[in-house]
């Protein structure tokens, strides 16, 4: 059998990693500002992670949710503290897509409503509902366009009060800044009226923290830079370092039915302990207010560079869009400086590396980056 090709391949296959380092399968080492798509929050094979990881699976792996499991509860009580959403409820699923499924699901069972509305250019995921949400109509089947959404410009308030007078939809769901489009953020202003509109039409406010979530933009959730709350957050990628877990936080006002959502994989001990281990290194190692500190770092080395044409993001949640000249600078970041970056686009290099990465590291790029295109 051969494998599907769903995606462009690099010829280069890492076999080992450390922190922000990897290794290919000829030893060249590579410096990983991607995290594979923003997924490796506190380091490759972080020794605390490979500990309780290890330690967990020669306890047990893996048992169904008809049992009792303390590790979910641990999860619940420590992912409320981190995220200051203490009182909500988390239910465990796999993946980024499935999270924001069941977010609408539930914001659906909760209004009996069938819409919702979505922004320009977002991305949500592949499966039915998520990619209906997103907006590229090329990665949707016509099974998919069935679903019943509305697109609306990012931060036009005035569209959105228009389109949720009607009463008619279930949910909103926004990203906390929007990542494969080429990382555009929702203003503060704009979250705030949004909040304020959702509670006067009686619709559920999602945010998406797939990718913006676990402390990657200097605080846990990226939609708490403009002091808001949501009624349900989605989480995925940095939340397990690369063991497959998503999250649905739930508001207490959101009556969450018994045996309304569900899953077989969802919460199972191995992810729970992955993700248990991520919220310690967290904490113990200051990483939110690391994201902080060297996204200032690098916005400022940034500052006026002759390839920039802007700047965007924030902590390390970075797009560099390119002037025209310097498209293909990527490619040359990769195979001649061996950093991993990733993209949308020709035009945008996007930063998203591990919440772990140290001013020496972030200080080596800079200087590949700017010897790069002096050249050019
Ligand atoms: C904002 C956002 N939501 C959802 C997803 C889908 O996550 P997954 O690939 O884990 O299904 C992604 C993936 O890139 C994303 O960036």
């Amino acid at each position: 059998m051969n494998l599907l090709e769903v995606y462009k391949l690099w010829d280069i296959e890492p076999v080992k990693g450390l922190d922000t380092a990897l290794w290919d399968k000829d030893g060249v080492e590579y410096t990983d500002l991607y995290g594979g798509h923003a997924v490796i929050s506190i380091g490759h094979c972080h020794p605390h992670y490979v500990e309780m990881l290890s330690t967990q699976l020669h306890k047990l792996g893996f048992y169904s949710n008809a049992v009792q499991n303390s590790l979910q509860k641990q999860l619940a009580v420590k992912l409320g503290k981190v995220s200051g959403y203490d009182d909500y409820k988390l239910f465990l699923c796999n993946s980024g897509a499935e999270a924001n499924e069941n977010a609408i699901k539930a914001a659906s069972f909760q209004t009996s409503r069938e819409r919702v509305l979505a922004f320009s250019k977002a991305f949500h995921g592949r499966t039915s509902g998520a990619v209906a949400l997103t907006d590229n109509p090329k990665i949707q089947s016509a099974f998919n366009k069935g679903h019943k959404v509305t697109f609306v410009p990012l931060n036009d308030i005035e569209a959105v009060k228009k389109e949720l007078a009607g009463r008619q939809y279930a949910a909103v769901i926004i990203e906390g800044i929007q990542g494969v489009a080429g990382i555009f953020e929702p203003e503060d202003g704009f979250l705030k009226s949004l909040r304020q509109e959702c509670d006067k039409t009686g619709t559920c406010l999602i945010l998406d923290e797939v990718q913006s979530g676990y402390g990657r933009t200097g605080n846990f959730f990226a939609h708490q830079h403009s002091g808001i709350r949501a009624d349900i957050i989605t989480t995925a990628k940095g939340m397990g370092n690369g063991f497959p877990i998503g999250g649905v936080l739930l508001s207490p006002a959101i009556k969450a039915e018994y045996g309304m959502l569900g899953t077989t994989f969802g919460g199972n001990h191995l992810a729970c302990t992955a993700a248990l281990a991520v919220l310690d290194v967290i904490e113990n190692e200051h990483l939110i207010e690391n994201a902080a500190k060297i996204g200032e770092y690098f916005k400022e080395a940034f500052r006026d560079d002759a390839a920039i044409k802007e700047y965007r993001g924030r902590g390390l949640m970075i797009g560099l869009e390119l002037k025209e000249e310097f498209i293909g600078l990527r490619d040359r970041l990769l195979f001649e400086e061996h950093f991993f970056t990733g993209a949308a686009g020709a035009a945008v290099i996007r930063l998203l590396p591990s919440l772990t990465i140290s001013k020496e590291t972030a200080g080596r790029f800079v200087k590949s980056w700017k010897k790069l295109t002096s050249q050019k």
